[in-house]
């Protein structure tokens, strides 16, 4: 921290470096903790005497660092002793702290989307071209890249999703000790994919809700779970391990398509759709992963900013799901309310003000920026103490928000420290362990879309050479590892780990071709114009298959689908491979798969459209279900059955072929569920399907104990001749009578491995609540009366095996 040229900043700067990191003069790019000039080893505890004294101060006069009270108390204390300036310069991502009383600044900003990320101020590796002033400390240079989100979707294994999850924070703790790292970190993404378009599919588990609720929940409970105290009666005070965050709070998948910007758009969505798509996979990631906090987005949803719309935060997000934990903007959206959607004309000071009575706890500020001559960093950090001064924002309202924080940081053992998790260091990071991790997580995702005549996988034997072509055979670091990440441990390009298996020729009889797309055409903040290759990609790539004495091989990387149906529909392809953005140990990975070292058992998780389809629709259309007034089409497999799908939702082919056997209890499935009256909701029924309504057309399962399920097992039989590992989903379709109702629905699914000529049986219980409700026009989730089916597909045109079921429910008063 050279010279600060106000004597604001030269308070900030004493403010701050007691403890921890200090704030930079000018810019967002922060010192590392060894030039910040403190020298000292990163704090492990704020309720440390030592520390205390240190700072002239007794601990003991502090109940909030007495160990024995509860937290509650704890944070009651600490907020007591806060000034309501304290307590105001509390309220932004860099928070102050209150040194007077003890309270050490805290950087909350952190983010682990896929590996632990260097967006965001608070992570730091080290940076070897940059001397480290202070040795004392391990440097840390690189991280584990997991494959992005959207690979690892692919896998549908929950507990590959969970084991990342864990990975990543014990890194995190470890680069906490060594004072390189928060506690606290705004991942993971769970917005559905609803468009194709949408730039940051990558960073997504896909287009369905469920499947993408089940990544957040286990991700979430990989990050944050103590063994131990995963189910304590108080839930307020369980430990967390790394606080994870549910972003972006709520109808966000609109980034930046054709000058609609997700900083002035205003998604305009039916009830219908928030419950049953776009909250979906938050209120399981709060009521199911315990997530300790939630992030809201940018969009305005019907008119209100996310970030002040008290009826998603305070309404549905605390009283509905029952939070624990705080409420984050988005980087700059409380700014982006006045700046970009100039939203009711508000004042900085009234959008403070409007956000902390919607119940945001906490405003991450992006940018620094100069507003007479001081910095703004956040806006209720900067305005918040005008908006209390004019009497638009209460003290008791901060103390709320402070509260959330508090308790936060006191479940990460912020205050007394976490003994559990202080010895992990440099040697826990990038480790063999989660390097493995990595590449099978990796290889779990991969996708086989094509593989004409088997011409996959290749023997090394019998290819002793191969050529390799495309713009992404030596694709660089930041095409294979995507958004969100850090330096990767290791770091292998698709050429390397070809060629340990066979020499690469130029002229070989065989040829692999790296294709795809890049952050240049999907990223955050860009969406895409079309969903094809660049064009003269796609002349390449037909040139060398037309040139090649044998059909190639193409390898696809991209987030978000691709139409290439003139690669499908060639001959000289044989065969297809979607790889992502695998991450750091991506080309050993995708080398695997190709010489048949693994078996690849990934499915798509979002549905490759065919480019007609986008022509269709405008991507700022947030309805799900088709649009006759408008002539567009449904979203998503479960709405869309129209003819332009390249690859559907779940496609994914296998070296073995896999074949389902069922065993249900009773042919015909009868479930008949008590109901009174009062309970039943109207349905409407597609026109000519009945002769009459049933008297109790649905039942509101709000208003049912929903205890009811239903059992089946289903073998999966290896009938082909090598071990292999796949996906078993599990569909439900509603009535076939009633109106506007999905298709079908994802309602369970697991992975399962399976020796070749062997079978595995896997066991399934649904509850009927869940697996068989709909979400009706004025919003209620309702359990149709009548026949739904329960259907599985194993997702391979070249040995396609499906099995179906009746299930009739009914209802008895
Ligand atoms: C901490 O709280 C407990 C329980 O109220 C009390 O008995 C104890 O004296 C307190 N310790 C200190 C140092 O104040
Ligand atoms: C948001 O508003 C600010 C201030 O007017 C402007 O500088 C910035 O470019 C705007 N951003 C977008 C994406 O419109
Ligand atoms: C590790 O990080 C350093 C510093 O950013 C970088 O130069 C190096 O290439 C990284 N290692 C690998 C294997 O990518
Ligand atoms: C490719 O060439 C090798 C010799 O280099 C030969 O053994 C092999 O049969 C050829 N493969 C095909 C598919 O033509
Ligand atoms: C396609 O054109 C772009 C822009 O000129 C160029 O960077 C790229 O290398 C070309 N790609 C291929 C496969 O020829
Ligand atoms: C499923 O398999 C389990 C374990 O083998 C068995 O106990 C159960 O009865 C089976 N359920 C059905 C519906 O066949
Ligand atoms: C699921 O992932 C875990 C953790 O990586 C792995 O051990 C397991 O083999 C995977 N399951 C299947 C069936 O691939």
């Amino acid at each position: 921290m050279a010279s600060s040229s106000t004597v604001y900043l030269l308070f900030l700067f004493l403010a701050t470096t007691l403890i921890m990191i200090p704030r930079p003069s000018s810019s967002r790019a922060v010192p590392s903790h060894d030039d910040g000039g403190a020298g000292k080893a990163a704090y492990t505890k704020v309720c440390d005497a030592s520390r205390f004294e240190a700072a002239g101060l007794d601990m003991s006069r502090y109940p909030y660092c007495n160990a024995s009270l509860p937290y509650a108390d704890r944070v009651h204390d600490l907020i007591g002793w806060m000034t309501v300036e304290e307590k105001v310069s509390n309220l932004g991502d860099w928070a102050d702290g209150a040194p007077r009383v003890g309270l050490p600044p805290y950087m909350w900003w952190s983010e682990a989307l896929h590996g632990i990320s260097s967006t965001g101020p608070t992570t730091k590796f080290d940076d070897p071209k940059k001397p480290r002033l202070h040795s004392g400390r391990a440097a840390v240079f690189n991280g584990t890249v997991f494959a992005n989100v959207i690979n690892s979707a692919a896998s549908f294994n929950e507990s590959l999703w969970m084991s990342i999850g864990q990975a990543i924070s014990t890194e995190a703790r470890a680069m906490y000790n060594l004072g390189k790292g928060g506690l606290t970190y705004w991942s993971p993404n769970i917005n559905i994919v609803r468009d194709p378009r949408w730039g940051r599919a990558l960073e997504t588990p896909g287009e369905d809700p469920y499947v993408v609720g089940r990544y957040g929940v286990n991700f979430v409970r990989g990050m944050q779970d103590v063994p131990g105290h995963v189910d304590t009666s108080d839930l307020n005070s369980r430990p967390l391990k790394t606080s994870a965050c549910c972003k972006h709070y709520a109808a966000y998948d609109v980034d930046d398509w054709y000058g609609h910007t997700r900083f002035k758009f205003d998604a305009r969505v039916e009830e219908r759709d928030m419950v049953e798509t776009f909250q979906r996979p938050f209120e399981m990631c709060i009521r199911d992963g315990d997530v300790s906090s939630v992030m809201c987005s940018y969009n305005r949803i019907n008119g209100i900013p996310a970030c002040a719309d008290a009826r998603l935060l305070l309404g549905t997000i605390r009283r509905d799901w029952g939070l624990h934990g705080y409420i984050v903007s988005d980087c700059d959206a409380v700014r982006v309310m006045t700046d970009n959607a100039t939203w009711l004309g508000y004042t900085a000071v009234e959008a403070s003000a409007a956000v902390i009575k919607a119940g945001l706890d906490l405003d991450c500020g992006e940018s620094w920026i100069f507003e007479d001559g001081k910095p703004v960093m956040d806006f209720l950090t900067t305005y918040g103490m005008e908006a209390v001064r004019k009497g638009k924002m209460r003290e008791a309202d901060i103390d709320n928000a402070l509260t959330n924080l508090y308790m936060t940081l006191m479940r990460l053992g912020y205050f007394d420290g976490m003994p559990k998790y202080e010895n992990l260091n440099e040697k826990d990071i990038c480790s063999d362990e989660h390097k493995s991790l990595a590449l099978d997580g990796a290889r779990q995702g991969m996708v086989l879309l094509k593989n004409h005549d088997n011409l996959l996988p290749l023997s090394a034997e019998k290819h002793a050479a191969v050529t390799i072509r495309g713009p992404h055979a030596q694709a660089p670091e930041k095409v294979m590892d995507g958004d969100y990440t850090g330096p990767p441990c290791r770091y292998v390009t698709p050429h390397e780990g070809i060629s340990k298996d066979v020499k690469i020729s130029h002229d070989a009889n065989l040829t692999v071709y790296f294709g795809g797309i890049n952050l240049h055409i999907e990223r955050e903040g860009n969406d895409r114009e079309d969903l094809l290759l660049p064009k003269n990609q796609t002349e390449e790539i037909l040139s060398i298959a037309e040139a090649s004495p044998n059909p190639i091989v193409l390898v696809i990387l991209s987030g978000g689908g691709i139409d290439i149906s003139f690669a499908h529909s060639n001959p000289k392809i044989g065969a297809i491979l979607w790889a992502g953005y695998p991450g750091g140990e991506g080309g050993q990975a995708i080398a695997d798969v190709i010489f048949g070292r693994y078996n690849p058992g990934g499915r798509l998780p979002l549905t490759w459209f065919k480019n007609k389809y986008i022509h269709q629709i405008p991507m700022t259309s947030m309805a799900l279900r088709p649009q006759p007034d408008h002539g567009y089409p449904g979203r998503t497999y479960k709405f869309y059955d129209g003819p332009d799908v390249l690859y559907p939702f779940a496609h994914g082919l296998s070296y073995t072929k896999f074949r389902y056997e069922l065993t249900v209890p009773d042919k015909s499935t009868t479930v008949k569920l008590a109901a009174a009256r009062r309970h039943c909701k109207r349905l409407s029924y597609k026109a000519g399907t009945l002769h009459a309504a049933p008297s109790c057309p649905a039942i509101d399962v709000a208003s049912h104990a929903c205890e009811e399920t239903v059992s089946f097992n289903v073998s999966v039989v290896n009938h082909g001749d090598v071990d292999g590992a796949h996906a078993v989903l599990v569909y439900t379709v509603p009535p076939r009578e009633v109106a506007s109702a999905p298709i079908k629905q994802v309602v369970a699914f697991q992975r399962v491995f399976v020796k070749a000529g062997a079978a595995t049986t896997v066991g399934f219980t649904l509850n009927v609540c869940k697996a068989f409700g709909i979400v009706e026009k004025t919003a209620y989730t309702v359990v149709p009366s009548g026949i739904s089916i329960v259907h599985l597909e194993n997702g391979d045109s070249s040995s396609p095996s499906s099995v179906s079921f009746p299930v009739k429910i009914s209802f008895s008063a």
